[in-house]
């Protein structure tokens, strides 16, 4: 007998157990507990049987019993406990309420510097004509910077650009043109690419100069490649990055390595043409220095000048982001203070906006 009791006991507690998993609320929780436990439930019906058992067999079976209950007891108060914890952190969470009106944290937003905004622009204008970007290093040697731009040792143009020279022998390159028989030697004529770049200079820092600026040098060789397709990409890059037909005048200029070789200026857009520091007081900046690739060059690029023509420029990136964002010293441009660079009107930090400037 009792050990059918035993088997019975061992019921309701596996019973219970299953109960208490399902139940997942304090009210169900409850619910069960009642049910199994009370009288009706599968322990007192046990309870109603201790009357049936003989004399000797009621007295264990009672406490045998009653442990059950216990133990049942004790597994429901446990996970009552956990459901009660569970609850509150429930209604902790639900009580905050969500304010989507409220502003979100203030996050420190960069801003790019006007030479990038610039030289980006320029590098999707050109994109649309078909030109890559391509680079080359900043230290430099001889050959690329000098030699392979017609420029042989003793020549005079050297004077043109200071040059800081490495211990090395090599030198921090004075323009990106070393860039030009790089691309020809690697990638072969016909050819239309872009090399944006910082250069170096040896020079006395002053409102429009500085030792270390950015230049974005061009090249374009093909069959029949000829001055007008030059002043046609000068004029696109100009109008466009300026959103207006910016004035322009074209002068014979002398690179070794152009022929022939051509200054671009345009009117100075610090001063509107009036004069001042950054124009040297003469209203016209000398913005894009450019010509027809001279015949020696094409040649240390190996493309045979007899079949191929093109043009190059070395556009100043550097003063050309002046000019478009009316910053008077290049000093300012390499400073990194945000201040020095925008205008007043800018100076919350936020992206530099193109000001519409009056027709000319
Ligand atoms: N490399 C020249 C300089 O820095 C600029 C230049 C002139 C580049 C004429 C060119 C060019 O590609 O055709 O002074």
């Amino acid at each position: 007998m009792l050990e059918q009791l035993e088997k019975d006991l061992q019921q309701a507690v596996d019973e219970a157990k299953e109960a208490i998993v399902a139940a997942h609320t304090v009210d169900a929780l409850r619910q069960a507990e009642s049910r199994l436990t009370g009288k009706k439930g599968s322990l007192g019906k046990l309870l109603g049987l201790i009357g049936k058992l003989p004399k000797e067999e009621r007295g264990p079976a009672g406490k045998r019993i009653n442990d059950t209950k216990n133990q049942i007891a004790g597994l429901f108060a446990e996970h009552h406990h956990e459901l009660e914890q569970s609850a509150d952190k429930q209604a902790a969470v639900e009580s905050q309420t969500f304010d989507p009106t409220l502003p979100g944290p203030v996050v420190a937003r960069g801003s790019l510097h006007p030479v990038t905004v610039v030289q980006w622009e320029i590098e999707d204008i050109l994109a649309r004509l078909g030109f890559v970007v391509v680079g080359g290093p900043e230290m430099e040697t001889d050959y690329y910077n000098f030699e392979a731009l017609n420029i042989p040792e003793m020549h005079p143009a050297r004077d043109m650009q200071d040059t800081f020279w490495l211990d090395n022998g090599w030198l921090l390159r004075t323009h990106t043109s070393p860039c030009q028989v790089r691309a020809m030697e690697k990638l072969g004529p016909p050819l239309r690419v872009i090399a944006p770049g910082r250069v170096f200079r040896y020079e006395t820092e002053d409102a429009s100069h500085a030792n270390t600026f950015h230049q974005l040098e061009g090249l374009m060789i093909d069959r029949h490649i000829s001055i007008a397709n030059l002043i046609a990409v000068m004029k696109l890059i100009l109008t466009e990055i300026f959103r207006r037909d910016v004035k322009v005048r074209l002068r014979p200029g002398y690179f070794p390595f152009v022929e022939p070789g051509f200054e671009l200026d345009m009117s100075c857009e610090i001063c509107g043409g009036t004069g001042c520091a950054t124009c040297k007081k003469s209203g016209w900046v000398e913005i894009l220095p450019c010509g027809m690739v001279h015949p020696n060059v094409l040649r240390f690029g190996n493309i045979d000048p007899h079949e191929y023509t093109g043009f190059a420029f070395g556009l100043g990136l550097t003063r050309l982001a002046m000019m478009k964002y009316g910053v008077g010293d290049i000093r300012g441009l390499n400073s990194g203070r945000l201040r020095a660079i925008v205008r007043p009107e800018q100076r919350d930090g936020t992206a530099i906006v193109q000001k519409d400037r009056p027709e000319s």
